[in-house]
């Protein structure tokens, strides 16, 4: 398969199915960035109970929170040029030593959730950042573990020339999400139908926004009470 070939059939599209066999024969480096959040072992932690009181069903996670292996990160290199991974943290032996962490600052102290999240990056600049983001502004989720569209737009102004965006893992679509609105060109993958059809729900309300990095354009002064010579 060449890039046409690939940009036509999978360029702006939610993909059910296992990355692994979706990426299988796509050319070397195909997409520009994978900005993703891969699951690793949400399961064990909800089990203590910590979530009882919240609308998911975490005993149907086991048939997706499954740790990642070291074939899924060297099919991920393979394909992109440059890599995005939240919760990296959580499985470092299978990723490469690197300057550049994101950090989410979710606005919390020592409750029992964690005060912020980390993004492993393949270090396309040489400093760690911070985005600060209360968690509680991120309610209305479709998904249990989904991410805020501001935070996935905050990651991909790092990247201003990416233009394909892929996130092999995307849920409920934030992270496509996010490219539309920026106009980049996205592709999400995911194992379960139901949330591939949340994503492509959304990606159908989801607009261009310029004002996120255009020059705000100048809006026409509008004519008052005075301006007519009333
Ligand atoms: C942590 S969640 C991503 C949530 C997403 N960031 C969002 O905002 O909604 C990880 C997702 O990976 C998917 N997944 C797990 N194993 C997969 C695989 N082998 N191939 C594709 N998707 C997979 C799960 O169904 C789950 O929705």
């Amino acid at each position: 398969m060449n890039q046409k070939q690939f940009n036509k059939k999978y360029v702006n599209k939610i993909i059910c199915g296992d990355c692994l066999d979706v990426m299988k024969d796509w050319p070397d480096g195909c997409v520009d960035l994978v900005l993703t959040d891969p699951p690793y072992g949400l399961t064990d932690w909800n089990k203590r109970g910590i979530n009882a009181n919240r609308p998911f069903d975490y005993e149907d996670n086991q048939q997706w929170d499954m740790p990642l292996t070291q074939t899924h990160i060297d099919s991920i290199f393979r394909v992109s040029h440059a890599q995005i991974i939240w919760g990296g943290n959580h499985f470092l032996e299978l990723l490469h030593n690197t300057k550049q962490m994101f950090v989410w600052n979710k606005g919390l102290r020592r409750m029992h959730f964690n005060d912020c999240e980390l993004a492993w990056c393949s270090q396309f600049k040489e400093a760690c950042r911070v985005f600060d983001y209360h968690v509680s502004h991120n309610n209305n989720k479709m998904h249990p573990t989904q991410k805020p569209t501001p935070l996935m737009i905050w990651c991909l102004e790092f990247l201003p020339e990416a233009d394909i965006i892929l996130d092999p893992f995307c849920g409920s679509g934030t992270t496509c999400v996010a490219a539309k609105m920026l106009g980049r060109s996205y592709i999400g993958i995911d194992i379960s139908e139901e949330y591939c059809d949340i994503a492509r729900r959304r990606l159908e309300y989801t607009n261009f926004k310029p004002s996120f990095f255009d020059k705000p354009v100048k809006k026409k002064k509008k004519k008052t009470f005075f301006d007519e010579g009333g």
